[in-house]
């Protein structure tokens, strides 16, 4: 009986360490920066803490996050389209998926404030993903974000 106790907290503790070590293989970035960030960007990972996505705004691929009006992608496996960082202020930064909510296209990245939908109905968002334009009637779906000492940290559900 003991025994059938201790194997089972075991495996519980070696499944733990194991959801972990999948998790953060399964976050991969991508090179679509502005500031054309190299792709071997998609073998480095990100960093996971505690939870959060978390991003060094002075290493290349997040460079373009130390501009307002600047903005990334991070592919994340599993995710049907990735998700946009972009700096909004000079102390606000904000995240979201650039899955367009009019017919799911993708949204890309900003030019001069503004996200396009690359399927040319005309959707448009600024940069804190809220619909401005054309036929999205809802905002792109976001995740809280935050700046803090040159790192975004994203609570994306991973
Ligand atoms: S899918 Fe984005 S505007 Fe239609």
């Amino acid at each position: 009986m003991n025994n059938g106790l201790h194997s089972r907290r075991r495996f519980i503790a070696d499944s733990t360490k194991l959801f972990v070590i999948v998790t953060s293989f399964s976050v991969l970035p991508c090179a679509c920066g502005k500031e054309q960030a190299p792709q071997s960007k998609t073998a480095t990972g990100l960093d996971v803490e505690n939870g959060e996505i978390v991003l060094n705004i002075n290493n290349l691929p997040y460079r373009p996050l130390k501009n307002i009006g600047g903005g990334v992608k991070l592919d994340i496996e599993g995710a049907p389209k990735p998700i946009i960082v972009t700096r909004v202020t000079g102390t606000e930064v904000a995240a979201f998926s650039s899955q367009c909510t009019h017919a799911g296209y993708e949204v890309l990245l900003p030019e001069n404030g503004v996200l396009i939908c690359e399927s040319g109905h005309g959707g448009e968002f600024d940069l804190r993903g809220n619909a401005i334009a054309g036929p999205p009637k809802s905002n792109l779906t976001k995740y809280p974000a935050r700046l803090d000492n040159n790192k975004v940290y994203i609570d994306y559900p991973l």
